[in-house]
C-alpha cells in the first residue's frame, strides 16, 4: 500500500494486521504522514515500512520485486482542499504524476507475474466524491455514472488520477478497482481537516472557524467503515469497476461543529470556556467552495453487500473520545509545519 502513515492509510494498516495480512507500507512522510500513527503496527513483523516517494519509479519498481505483493492499495496523495488552493503544484506532482508512476511500475510488475498471479492481482485506487463537483439541495446523490466535474485543484488532480487508472484497465488490462468515498473522520486524522481542527480548538476555548454561512453539506463516513469497504472491494470487486462509498450521513458544517461542541461540553466541561457553541466564528469562505456532496452507495451494497455500520453520532463520539485520550499524539503533530499552516490559512480570516 501507499500512504499508510496518513489518516485513512494508518487505519487500514491496523485493519490488515488484525486480519493477519502482511503489509508493505510505502510512504514519503510528508507533513501529513506520521510514524506515530504506526506505533502499534510496528510491533508486528507483518508490517514493513518503506520510506519513499511514489514519484520515484526505480524505488517503486525495486520494492515491488523485493516483496512480490498480490495487490496494491493506493492511498498516497496530497489530500487537503485548502492547501490545493494555496499550492496546487504539489497536488499535480503526487496525485497525477505519482499515480502515473505507480501505474507504470505496477503494470511492468504485473506483466512479469504467472498467469494465475496475474488474474488474481488487483490495483485499488482510493479516490474521492469531490471529483463529481457540487450538488444543489434537491439533486440526487452522486452515483458511479455521475459525470466528473471537479472544482478545486485537489478534486481535479484526483479526477486525473481516476482517469489514468481507468485507462490502464481499458488499454493494458491491469486489474484495477476505484473507490470514490465521502468525507472520512475518526482516529489519526491530521487536525487541518474540519472535525479534528474543531475538536482541538474547542477543547482549548479557541475560535471555531466556519467558512461562509456554515450551510455547506458533506456526507460523513467513519474511517473504520471506509476501511472495511476497501477490503470488501479488494476481495470481491469486479476489475475495471468503480464503487462509491458513503456514510448515509449528510450534515451541514454548522451542525457538525455544534455537535462537537455539545460532546465536549458533556465529556470535558470547562467553566471558563462555558458553552462552546459561542466559540463559532464565521470566516470568509473558501474560494470555489462546493455546496453539497452526497453519495449513493447502493452499487457496493447490492453487488458486494457492504454497508456503513457506524452512525454519525456514534462515530463522532468515538472520535472526540479518541482525541481526548491521545494528548501525546496531538502534541506530536503540532509541529512548526502545522503552526505555519494554521497561521497561513486562518490568521487573516479570523482577523476580518
Ligand atoms: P492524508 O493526507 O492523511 O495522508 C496521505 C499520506 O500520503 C501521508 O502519509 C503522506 O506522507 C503520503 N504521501 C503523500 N505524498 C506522497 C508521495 N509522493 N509518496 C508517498 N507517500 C506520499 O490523506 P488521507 O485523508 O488518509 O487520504 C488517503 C486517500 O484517501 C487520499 O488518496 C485521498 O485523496 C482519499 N480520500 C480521503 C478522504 C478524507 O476524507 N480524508 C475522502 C475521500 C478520499
Ligand atoms: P474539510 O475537512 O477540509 O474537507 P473537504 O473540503 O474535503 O470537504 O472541510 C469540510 C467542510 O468544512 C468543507 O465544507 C469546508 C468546511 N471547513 C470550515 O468551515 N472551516 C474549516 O476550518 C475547515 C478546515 C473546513
Amino acid at each position: 500500500m501507499t500512504g499508510g502513515a496518513g489518516f485513512i492509510g494508518s487505519n487500514f494498516v491496523l485493519q490488515c494486521i488484525a486480519k493477519g495480512e502482511t503489509v508493505i507500507n510505502l510512504d514519503l512522510l510528508t507533513y501529513a504522514g506520521n510514524r506515530a500513527n504506526l506505533i502499534e503496527a510496528d510491533r508486528e513483523a507483518c508490517h514493513i515500512f518503506a520510506h519513499g516517494d511514489i514519484c520515484d519509479a526505480a524505488f517503486v519498481g525495486a520494492l515491488l520485486r523485493e516483496h512480490h505483493p498480490q495487490a496494491i492499495v493506493h492511498f498516497a496523495a496530497e489530500s487537503h482542499v485548502d492547501r490545493s488552493i494555496a499550492d496546487p503544484g504539489a497536488f499535480i506532482r503526487t496525485n497525477v504524476q505519482g499515480t502515473f508512476t505507480l501505474l507504470e511500475q505496477a503494470k511492468a510488475y504485473w506483466l512479469e507475474l504467472s498467469e494465475t498471479e496475474k488474474r488474481n492481482f488487483r490495483f485499488l485506487h482510493v479516490s474521492t466524491d469531490e471529483v463529481y463537483g457540487s450538488l444543489r439541495p434537491t439533486d440526487p446523490a452522486f452515483c458511479e455514472t455521475t459525470p466528473y466535474a471537479p472544482n478545486s485543484p485537489y478534486a481535479a488532480s484526483k479526477a486525473s488520477s481516476d482517469h489514468l487508472v481507468r485507462a490502464y484497465f481499458h488499454t493494458y488490462g491491469l486489474p484495477t478497482l476505484t473507490t470514490n468515498c465521502s468525507n472520512n473522520y475518526g482516529p489519526f486524522q491530521f487536525p487541518e481537516k474540519l472535525i479534528p481542527l474543531v475538536i482541538l480548538n474547542a477543547l482549548e476555548g479557541k475560535p471555531l472557524p466556519v467558512y461562509g454561512d456554515g450551510m455547506n453539506v458533506r456526507d460523513w463516513l467513519y474511517v473504520g467503515d471506509h476501511c472495511s469497504a476497501i477490503q470488501t472491494v479488494l476481495e470481491n470487486g469486479r476489475p475495471g469497476e468503480t464503487y462509491n462509498i458513503g456514510g448515509n450521513s449528510e450534515r451541514a458544517n454548522l451542525d457538525v461543529v455544534h455537535t462537537i461542541c455539545s460532546l465536549l461540553d458533556e465529556l470535558r466541561p470547562n467553566a471558563t470556556i462555558g458553552d462552546r457553541r459561542t466559540l463559532v466564528q464565521f470566516v470568509p469562505d473558501r474560494p470555489g467552495h462546493d455546496r453539497r456532496y452526497a453519495i449513493d452507495a447502493s452499487k457496493v451494497a447490492r453487488e458486494l453487500g457492504w454497508r456503513p455500520t457506524v452512525s454519525f453520532e456514534e462515530g463522532l463520539r468515538r472520535t472526540v473520545q479518541w482525541y481526548l485520550e491521545n494528548a501525546h499524539w496531538i502534541e506530536n503533530v503540532r509541529t512548526g509545519a502545522y503552526r505555519d499552516w494554521i497561521r497561513q490559512n486562518y490568521e487573516e480570516r479570523i482577523a476580518q
